[in-house]
């Protein structure tokens, strides 16, 4: 199209390439932010009008113009154009097309460089908000769950090999404590979210009289970006909201995988529902754990999100530069994908089946009260070295008789340190091993019933 037409077309004298136009445009993905495209210019327009720079009429003209774009795009009535290159200036040349010479006041004192800032900035918000709400949900999952399998014990581990028993609400409590870690620092990056970067213009302020204070209060930011320049070239706010999808990807990526190897013949730790899974085209009898194989992933994306925007912003000299754009499809993508990891997690995990003969049998194969006996034996006096060494070969002994170390009888366990007594018996059986540990959280039912109450207690607390 000719340049006449384009919002920034004054100075040129020929027309666009077809090629550069299609290259250059984000209109295709950044259509998503008119809601907060318009929220933004709203304000704006209030304040120009309050301002004085505007009159009220022209105020009511662009308010109007511009509930009616809205309404258009939110029912899909409303032709974005890809030479009108991205979101703000489809919606500033309809409002032009639409009101006339009053829609061509709108842009007074603003730049798209802030104006694209401000708009990434209340979509991050937004999202932080359904993606806070998303991670309480699964933790509630988490918690019910845990309550719900109390006492049921299951190996623990550590390099993938049995070490110590555990209680599997304690297992499932430490994914509550990562989500809750999760949680807290999507709403610790608002504070870096919630400046507002409006009147920051292009790069280095403006001469026109605005009033900060009053966009900022209503649109609800509690900080007004303090150097114009750090303000449009900044993006370390987008940067911090990857890192924090990364984080919670990590641990839903971790979680799927024990859902995974557990719902496997080989563990049968745990059933998950039909519903949340899928068969094989080829192989009749098999049922496969899709969601969380497609969680774990996703991990790929969302990290690589954050290298792209890491890389991206490497390097670049102050101030705007076009490379910010590439910012978006990261942003739009790791929010998306982690928003529905979470519902999707909250939904299986309310569809699981332990098994809890299955957990208990793992549970009481493999000698893991070895480290009980240890504890014991260096209760009696023993160096911890020595008493390491002794269950070693109190193991060995079992291996070759064939014998689980709560089997051997106590002639045979004097056989290795006379100072065993008749109460070595106590610690060990499972249950008494988890039940010893009593150290702040530890595995023993005592300390795990008061995590569970204290989670429940924080699941009612605000966000
Ligand atoms: N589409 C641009 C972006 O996403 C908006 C800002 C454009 N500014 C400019 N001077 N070309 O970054």
């Amino acid at each position: 199209m000719t340049n006449q037409k384009k919002l920034w077309g004054g100075r040129f004298s020929e027309a666009t390439a077809a090629s550069v136009e299609e290259f250059t445009e984000s209109v295709q993905y950044d259509w998503r932010l008119f809601r907060h495209d318009i929220a933004g210019s709203r304000v704006h327009a209030r304040m120009l009008c309050r301002q004085e720079i505007i009159s009220g009429e022209e105020l009511e003209h662009i308010i109007q113009g511009l509930n009616a774009i809205e309404e258009d795009i939110k029912n899909k009535k409303f032709e974005f154009k890809t030479e009108f290159e991205d979101i703000h200036m489809n919606i500033e040349k309809a409002l032009i097309d639409r009101i006339g010479p009053a829609g061509a006041k709108l842009h007074t004192g603003r730049s798209r460089n802030d104006q694209i800032c401000l708009d990434t900035r209340l979509y991050l918000r937004s999202e932080s908000s359904r993606i806070k709400n998303l991670i309480r949900e699964v933790n509630r999952t988490l918690v019910r769950l845990a309550r719900s399998y109390q006492g049921a014990i299951m190996p623990g581990y550590t390099h993938l090999q049995k070490a110590q028993p555990v209680l599997l609400s304690h297992h499932l409590l430490a994914y509550y404590e990562m989500f809750k870690r999760d949680l807290a620092r999507f709403n610790d990056c608002l504070k870096r979210i919630n400046v507002l970067p409006l009147g920051a213009a292009a790069l280095a302020g403006t001469g026109l009289p605005l009033d900060r204070e009053y966009v900022a209060a209503e649109l609800d930011f509690p900080e007004i970006s303090k150097n114009s320049m750090d303000a449009v070239a900044g993006r370390d706010f987008a940067v911090e909201f990857l890192s924090n999808c990364t984080i919670t990807q990590l641990h839903l990526s971790r979680l799927a995988e024990e859902l995974v190897i557990w719902s496997s013949d080989e563990f049968g730790f745990v059933e998950i529902s039909d519903s949340f899974c899928t068969g094989s085209s080829i192989m009749p009898q098999k049922k496969n754990p899709d969601i969380p194989e497609l969680i774990r992933g996703k991990s790929g994306r969302v990290t690589g999100n954050l290298m792209s925007l890491i890389t991206t912003m490497k390097g670049l000299p102050l101030t705007y530069n076009r490379d910010l754009q590439e910012d978006k499809e990261p942003l739009f993508d790791s929010a998306d994908t982690i928003s529905r990891e979470l519902a999707i997690t909250a939904e299986m995990l309310s569809n699981l089946k332990f098994n809890k003969k299955r957990l208990e049998q793992a549970a009481r194969e493999g000698f893991m009260t070895a480290t009980d006996l240890a504890d014991y034996l260096v209760k009696k006096g023993m160096p911890f070295r020595d008493a390491h060494a002794v269950v070693g070969d109190i193991v060995s002994y079992c291996l070759k008789q064939g014998k689980k170390l709560k089997e051997l009888t106590l002639d045979e366990l004097q056989r290795y340190a006379r100072v065993i007594d008749r109460d070595v018996f106590d610690i060990l059986s499972e249950e008494g091993s988890i039940n010893s540990r009593l150290s702040l959280g530890g595995t023993a039912e005592k300390q795990v019933k008061k995590a569970l109450e204290q989670a429940e207690k924080e699941l009612e607390e605000p966000l």
